[in-house]
């Protein structure tokens, strides 16, 4: 037997709903915002994510799915959304386009991590991308898009916001940090030593143990913005108390990707063990220039759906009842299946969700599998019937049953 790949998972076909439910009401959060769909291609070339993610990210330097396709080409598959974005924003020139340029993706995501609870090799994510408005207020609205979608799915989170500063305020930042690790280098782990060297700022999102006992004393990022960068963190502040957005501040939150500039945000919730952050996001002013476009600010999220649905599970938040046929046709015997066919063939095409028998049930059997699948009518089609023109219409609900002509039984169900 051949089995699903290590971390990804099946979406089977009585499961779905639960996904196009958080879908639907993450399309519908996004047009409430004006926020149309970009879709980008699921791979891109691997430099893109080498150049835009960073160099010294975990996501590009142990996690990407990277192979040569048979032209000779590295091509990974999409570790996240925004840098697919940025080169599409780019190459089709929206940035003398309208602005700011607002757009949204629901994509799969692939990262090779060790798979647990709500950490995926194949995962997906909603995301939002605002590209053009430099000004603290975007920073805000992209986090109230994130408020407003985790609202409607019923889903309690924390939001922690930090900023992250400019390359100006980061490099005193570094050099701070670098003097603070200096003295404790040996006891930091491998990975950590060449964060010291190469980008000093992901000594903070170390997972080790012993790192983070050190980190947990280090400087704060906060203390060294400059005044352009701490107004703009204010600014920030005073939005969210605006829009009645709680959060909380916690200076070690550097997000785990290389592009992000001042404000950085994480929803956390507590209701699904370690795995618990559902969305982040931040500012990423450098990003587009760096990979070729001019000089755009630019802020986004993304949240993971699986972690959605893992906290809509765990704490029992409204799912919407899964799809039900309105009415199962059933048929006693060849004849009668025949003419339920047509029947079904004419309900459906005027709207009705109608199901009928393929496996050539008794009607007992029909009746039960009817129940089951949660058919609100059933209509019986027997020789009777048949000779007289009309189905026996049962309402599962109350138990009541009326005759209906078969040219009325369109009108009947609409
Ligand atoms: P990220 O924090 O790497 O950010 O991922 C965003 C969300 O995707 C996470 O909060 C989490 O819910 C989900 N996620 C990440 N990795 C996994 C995984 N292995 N399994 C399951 N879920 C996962 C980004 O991807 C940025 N592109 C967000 C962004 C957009 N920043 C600005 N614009």
């Amino acid at each position: 037997m051949i089995n699903v790949p290590k971390g990804t998972k099946d979406v089977l076909p009585n499961e779905s709903y639960k996904w196009q439910y958080v879908e639907s009401v993450a399309r519908e959060t996004a047009k409430l915002f004006h926020i149309n769909e970009i879709r980008t291609p699921v791979f891109e070339h691997t430099e893109l994510f080498q150049r835009g993610v960073g160099e010294t990210t975990d996501v590009v330097t142990k996690e990407m799915y990277t192979f040569k396709d048979k032209g000779d080409r590295s091509i990974t598959l999409k570790p996240e959304g925004t840098a697919g974005v940025v080169r599409s924003f780019i190459e089709n020139g929206m940035g003398s386009g309208v602005l700011p340029a607002k757009m949204y993706y629901i994509i799969p995501a692939f990262r090779y991590e060790r798979p647990q609870a709500g950490r995926l090799r194949e995962f997906h994510q909603f995301g939002v991308e605002i590209f053009g408005a430099k000004d603290a207020q975007t920073d805000a609205e992209a986090i109230l898009v994130a408020d407003t979608l985790l609202k409607k799915l019923g889903i309690r989170v924390k939001l922690y916001i930090n900023s992250i500063g400019c390359p100006t305020c980061r490099a005193n930042y570094n050099r701070a940090l670098k003097e603070f690790f200096a003295p404790n280098l040996d006891k930091l782990c491998y990975d950590c030593k060449t964060r010291y060297e190469k980008n000093p700022l992901r000594l903070l999102d170390c997972k080790e143990e012993e790192c983070k006992k050190i980190n947990a004393v280090a400087p704060s990022m906060l203390d060294y913005l400059c005044e352009d960068c701490a107004k703009h963190f204010a600014d920030v502040k005073e939005c969210l108390t605006q829009a009645g957005i709680a959060y909380e501040i916690n200076n070690r939150i550097v997000r785990g990707l290389d592009y992000y500039t001042r404000t950085v945000f994480e929803f956390v919730s507590t209701d699904i063990g370690a795995q618990g952050t559902v969305c982040g996001g931040g500012r990423y002013d450098g990003l587009i220039q760096s990979l070729g476009g001019a000089p755009t600010p630019a802020v986004g999220f993304a949240a993971g759906i699986e972690r959605l649905l893992m906290v809509m599970q765990q704490t029992g938040a409204r799912l919407p009842e899964p799809e039900t046929p309105t009415v199962y046709l059933a048929g006693m015997d060849t004849e009668c299946r025949k003419k339920a066919f047509g029947l079904a063939a004419a309900l459906r095409s005027a709207g009705v969700k109608t199901e009928i028998d393929h496996m050539e049930r008794s009607i007992k059997a029909q009746f039960k599998y009817a129940d089951k699948i949660g058919a609100k009518y059933v209509a019986v089609l027997g020789g009777n019937e048949l000779a007289e023109g009309a189905v026996s219409v049962k309402n599962m609900l109350n138990g009541e049953s009326e005759k209906v002509a078969f040219d009325d039984l369109v009108t009947y169900f609409l």
